[in-house]
């Protein structure tokens, strides 16, 4: 599996804080799995950049991408939108799973507007931007990430058994 980590922050691309969530995500991820770490980048809050490089990255084959920062309420928070416009096929589920687990630590939870969902083969999904929500979130989603990819890797026609018809 090949995965990509994208930190969308202005500060952290310019520099201002290190970005901690990226690393985190990798960690969490060496932990959990031998998946790839294919991509890695910091890009700051502007809807094109994260627009192009989500498109690349799903284009180049990756498996998983996921983002965090972007996804709460001030003025330039616009990975969602951004997200939406490349995903092919929404996956509200995992979405609204993240942010049902999220809610039993803490109500700010409701505000994250993450979204997740498929763009061909790849399968894209937003986190929040603090390490704290980043492991919330990790921790509730590596579990199922296995079988999510799985799924989605599947030869179109050898799924036969899970049709009714
Ligand atoms: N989810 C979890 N699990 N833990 C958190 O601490 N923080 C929330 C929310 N989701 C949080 C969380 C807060 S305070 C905000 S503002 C939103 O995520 C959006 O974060 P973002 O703008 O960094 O993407």
């Amino acid at each position: 599996m090949k995965i990509g980590l994208l930190t969308i922050s202005d500060r952290g691309s310019r520099g201002e804080y290190e970005d901690r969530s990226g690393p985190l995500m990798a960690q969490l991820i060496g932990e959990h799995s031998s998946w790839h770490i294919a991509r890695r980048a910091v890009i700051p809050d502007e809807y094109e950049g994260i627009f192009e490089t989500l498109i690349d990255w799903s284009d180049e084959g990756l498996d998983l991408i996921l983002t965090s920062g972007g996804t709460g309420f001030a003025p330039r928070d616009i990975t969602p939108e951004a997200t939406r416009q490349v995903i092919d096929r929404e996956a509200p589920g995992i979405a609204e799973g993240l942010r049902a687990e999220s809610l039993k630590i803490t109500r700010h939870a409701m505000l994250s507007r993450g979204v997740a969902g498929m763009r061909g083969r790849t399968l894209i999904i937003n986190l929040p931007g603090s390490p704290k929500a980043v492991r919330e979130n990790l921790e509730v989603l590596l579990p199922i990430l296995p079988h999510a990819l799985e799924l989605l890797a599947a030869t179109p026609g050898s799924e036969s058994h899970h049709r009714s018809i």
